[in-house]
């Protein structure tokens, strides 16, 4: 009998395939530990809803999957499919409960401890995030998160412990998870108290610039503490399209994505681009920037460029349109793509759209550590009797745009992983739903909190496994 070989892309030896995921949206355990409140903990309905006073029963994130009690199951299951990395974000106020301490909390930090003693000894690289839409609530309620300069040292302070701590075992560092979402969402992305709607435009672009001067600090204590370790900035990456080929779309297609290149400009570059300057200039908006300030970033650049992708939208000055459903940062519908059950426009072209721009205006490694499909799944008797799900629009979504990172790859682009968002369910970021799954591993719990917290392998945990295993091969073009 003969088999067909796999046919599909090559990646290169050494590729980081694996997941993400974050502390607030997996761990749970939130009073647990020694742990502070974070913002995260006063957003029952999401992080696209108001805040709350205080935390609240109904709120999914509270208990998340268990994640801090079951680690050690979950990061076997992991390794099963033969990941090589595992992206995960420390809860700031697992360290600093309040943020402005002086001292860590010895508990939080042996927690991480035990973690990356796990992904050790499985071999998994782990990729940790510093700041993933977990500000503690107190730097919220005190300062007004990122619009007050303090936050620069406190967020230095936190950096340096978990960086002296665990810094010789993990070399890849994320800043700020999304961090030009902070101009969309202030007070998940940045802690800003104030509602959107009564901050002013200096205070805003102030906080940006305090989180960009911030990742700059990061990333000097990064390398003054071990030089081997690579730090990168997240960006919320969306790729716009002119609506129609009027020319004056096209120039508001671009303006869109700039808003979002500029924090990739300034990580990379050291400096603010002048089309932001202008803009701000245009607001009539004159940023607090110390010459220190200066300095830190020209002199604290980037190592690698990192990003998440989940959808691209469209832009138009031309036609009355109103603008759909989105990952954060949302645009006016593309007539030519379908969308997620949640209105999230499904096109994997956008991913090597982004992949060949960055590498084309940075030049640097970039990382793909977040691209998922959030879908209802549902759970079925898999011929082994066990539980599973039967996601072949997961695997369908996931296949298409991992090509797409292999044509990229083809056109010269240095990509150093690929993390597929919530490899685990996870309670989900934007609407707080535990039913909005992206996970390759169900997770037996529901929106109304009911559930087991049981873990089971779905049809894409197997797939993904042979994806692994072949270097992409198994994939279909
Ligand atoms: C990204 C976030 O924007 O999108 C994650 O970094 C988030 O935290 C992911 O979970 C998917 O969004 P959601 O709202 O579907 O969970």
């Amino acid at each position: 009998m003969t088999t067909t070989p796999p046919t599909g892309p090559r990646f290169p030896e050494g590729f980081l395939w694996g997941g993400a995921t974050a502390a607030n949206q997996i761990e749970g355990a939130y009073a647990e530990g020694g742990k502070g409140l974070s913002v995260q903990d006063v957003l029952p309905d999401g992080g696209t809803s108001p805040r709350v006073d205080g935390p609240t029963p109904e709120n999914l994130k509270l208990e998340g999957i268990d994640f801090y009690h079951r680690y050690a199951e979950d990061i076997a299951l992991l390794a099963e499919m033969g990941f090589k990395a595992f992206r995960l974000s420390i809860a700031w106020s697992r360290i600093f409960p309040d943020g402005d301490e002086a001292e860590p909390n010895e508990e939080g930090l042996a927690f991480y401890d035990r973690v990356l003693d796990e992904l050790e000894k499985h071999g998994i690289e782990p990729v940790v995030t510093l700041s993933h839409y977990e500000t503690p609530l107190h730097l919220a309620e005190a300062y007004d998160g990122w619009t007050d300069r303090r936050l620069i040292g406190f967020y230095e302070r936190y950096a340096r412990t978990v960086l002296e701590r665990y810094g010789h075992g993990v070399r890849y560092w994320l800043t700020f998870n999304e961090i030009n979402s902070l101009l969309h969402f202030p007070f998940m992305s940045g802690g800003v108290n104030t509602p959107l709607a009564e901050l002013s435009e200096k205070d805003l672009y102030q906080a940006m610039h305090h989180e960009l001067v911030a990742s700059a600090a990061a990333t000097r204590a990064a390398h003054e503490i071990d030089p081997g370790i690579r730090v990168g900035c997240m960006i919320l990456a969306v790729p716009f399209y002119p609506l129609t080929p009027e020319p004056r779309d096209v120039l508001a297609a671009r303006a869109a994505e700039q808003q979002n290149l500029a924090f990739g400009d300034v990580h990379v570059r050291g400096a603010y681009p002048g089309y932001f300057l202008r803009s701000l200039r245009e607001k009539g908006v004159a940023l607090d920037v110390t010459e220190e300030d200066r300095r830190l970033l020209a002199e604290n650049t980037v190592d690698f460029v990192s990003f998440s992708y989940y959808m691209s939208a469209c832009a138009t000055v031309t036609q009355d349109v109103a603008a759909g459903e989105g990952n954060l940062i949302g645009g006016v519908p593309n007539p030519t793509l379908e969308a997620s059950e949640w209105g999230w426009q499904i096109d994997p072209v956008g991913l090597r759209l982004v992949l060949d721009q960055y590498w084309e205006r940075w030049g640097k490694p970039l990382f793909v550590v977040e691209n998922g499909l959030g879908a209802r799944d549902v759970l079925v008797t898999g011929t082994d009797g066990e539980p599973t799900v039967e996601d072949d629009y997961r695997i369908g979504y996931m296949n298409d745009h991992l090509v797409q990172v292999a044509e990229a790859i083809e056109d010269g682009v240095e990509v150093l992983g690929y993390t597929a968002w919530g490899c685990l369910d996870e309670v989900s970021m934007s609407t707080s739903q535990m039913s909005k799954r992206y996970g390759l591993v169900y997770v037996d719990r529901n929106d109304d909190g009911s559930g087991t917290l049981a873990r089971y392998r779905k049809k894409s945990f197997g797939w993904y496994r042979d994806v692994i295993a072949s270097r992409g091969a198994t994939l279909s073009r």
